[in-house]
């Protein structure tokens, strides 16, 4: 059972993958010497969905907030940045060796994986015991009183408590023991036979400008691992320049590099991706306050695009060097729950330390207070291509429909919310004769003003609608010869198969109506 279930999970995350390729949304990096791994490109479907996920997160977070404006700041930065920043000495993971299997684990996922094992230990206990009790249930009083449950969550809670403490000590002998003690095996083969645990430095250098090769380290830049820095840096320049007062918000969309030590899972997680970011900076003492509202505010945006279920808050076990707090949004990914989104208290850290190394004051007069201070900091940071995935995983579904015979067919359709579409309206004629062709395309040359549109003439009609479904598209208009008679067009919605007919002249209307961000975030 158990093994149908992961055979299941693995065909369908190779079906998001293939359906990627297929319908252009996705394809490997540098395909035709083998691929890059960890790296992919975006085709010309996949490119239009990107954006409509960037636009509608920059909606949402920079043009309807008074005090939250935008940034685009370079990828390279002074090499001082990523030292004050801690990222030099801290961006580490720590990594293991199979000696078996040859294969690198995050030490930290190896433990981290085996306490969510215990946690869905405990939940099925108290799952069953609640189908078995009924409605008179008390599920927080069984989790402390039912003896097999308080001894799963008491063994998790020591596991936890002494990972903790071996991560902030940097104590790799103690991480690696931890690993020993619990047995855990290689995930894909079974062995238990590891090397050390050692750190490895996250970043990518490269040598800057025509001095490389002859002062190495002193010319080593990297390649900035998240955008949040070129914020922290033009803190003072944007709030100058467009006179904000605290709290408020710089926000950035953009490139980061990570030389992951594992990046199996697709564009989950990659070696170049991209982030949208948010730093809010705050008064001093109110991040409690903060933290808690962003929290809240991310998790209702990711709420207008999943059901509930599908979305939760994880608390980080282990704190970047940064944070004092900090919590991921997870998704249910096809391999299950994992960080779509993280929010981190980033406290003054930034900010102070790029005072100390700089020398330069890194701080805010505030007018009520009538002081000066380093601001406090509240940070958002999501993933561009793990909300594509999510987006893609959540949305893909094979479906059964009616056919044209009265019988069932079965369609793969992408039912993404029509702002996200890459294309909102295809225009089709019914078939490819001159009136109709020259009738569809003149509607195409009106409504490409409109939205992101495309005209198809090929293949039956039935074809063109399967197709237009499995890229997302909302809306399907077809040309039919009635047009040429009454000037109406029917409009076929991708959800419903609902078909309704529209004089030509209302078709703007109805679209502008229907793929507005008001639907979503209104
Ligand atoms: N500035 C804070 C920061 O970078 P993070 O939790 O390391 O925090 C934020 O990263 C988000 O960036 C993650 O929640 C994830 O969506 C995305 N991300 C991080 N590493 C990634 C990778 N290797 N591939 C794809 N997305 C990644």
């Amino acid at each position: 059972m158990a093994d149908k279930k992961a055979l299941n999970v693995e065909d369908a995350f190779k079906k998001i993958i293939s359906h990627c390729k297929e319908y252009g949304f996705i394809f490997p990096s540098s395909e035709i010497y083998d691929g890059l791994s960890a790296v992919y490109d975006y085709g010309p479907y996949g490119v239009e969905l990107k954006n409509n996920i960037k636009t509608y997160w920059w909606k949402a977070m920079v043009q309807m907030h008074e005090n939250i404006v935008g940034l685009d700041s370079a990828i390279f930065m002074h090499p001082k940045v990523w030292k004050a920043s801690g990222h030099v000495d801290a961006f580490n993971d720590p990594l293991i060796d199979n000696r078996d299997s040859k294969r690198r684990y995050r030490a930290d996922n190896l433990i981290e994986d085996y306490m969510v094992k215990l946690d869905d230990k405990a939940n099925k206990e108290v799952e069953k015991a609640a189908k078995r009790f009924g409605d008179a249930f008390d599920a927080a009083l069984y989790r402390e009183t039912n003896p097999r449950v308080a001894e799963i969550l008491r063994k998790r809670q020591e596991i936890s408590e002494r990972y903790q403490l071996a991560m902030n000590n940097n104590d790799l002998v103690e991480v690696k023991q931890i690993i020993i003690d619990l047995e855990i095996a290689d995930p894909d083969t079974g062995s238990k036979n590891w090397t050390d645990v050692r750190q490895f430095n996250l970043m990518f250098s490269t040598q800057y400008g025509a001095l490389a090769g002859e002062n190495e380290a002193d010319n080593r830049i990297y390649l900035r691992p998240e955008t949040a820095q070129g914020i922290f840096v033009n803190f003072l320049n944007v709030q100058k320049s467009t006179r904000q007062k605290l709290p408020f918000g710089i926000a950035q969309i953009g490139k980061a590099f990570r030389n992951e030590i594992v990046a199996r899972q697709f564009i989950f997680r990659m070696r170049e991706f991209e982030q949208m970011e948010m730093q809010y900076f705050i008064r001093p003492g109110e991040e409690k306050k903060w933290y808690a509202y962003w929290k809240e505010a991310r998790m209702q945006w990711h709420r207008t695009l999943f059901p509930e279920n599908k979305v939760k808050f994880h608390d980080h076990e282990k704190l970047a060097h940064y944070a004092d707090a900090a919590c991921d949004i997870e998704f249910q990914f096809p391999f299950g729950f994992k960080e779509l989104e993280g929010i981190h208290s980033r406290t003054n850290f930034d900010l102070g330390s790029h005072q100390e190394l700089s020398g330069k004051k890194m701080q805010y007069f505030d007018p009520e207070l009538d002081e000066s201070y380093v601001p406090y900091v509240v940070e958002t940071s999501v993933g561009v291509d793990r909300m594509f995935l999510a987006t893609l995983s959540y949305a893909l579904q094979d479906e059964e429909v009616p056919d044209a015979k009265g019988g069932v067919a079965v369609r793969t359709v992408l039912k993404i919310p029509a702002i996200l579409a890459p294309i909102k309206a295809a225009i089709l004629p019914l078939v490819a004769k001159d009136e109709l062709t020259e009738k569809a395309r003149h509607l195409f040359h009106q409504l490409k003003l409109v939205t992101q549109c495309q005209y198809d003439e090929k293949d039956s009609i039935g074809r063109r609608y399967r197709r237009q479904d499995a890229i997302g598209t909302p809306y399907c208009i077809t040309v039919d010869f009635e047009t040429l008679e009454d000037e109406c067009v029917t409009i076929r919605d991708r959800d419903s198969l609902a078909q309704v007919r529209l004089p030509i002249a209302e078709v703007a209307n109805y679209l502008n109506k229907h793929i507005s961000f008001s639907t979503l975030l209104g």
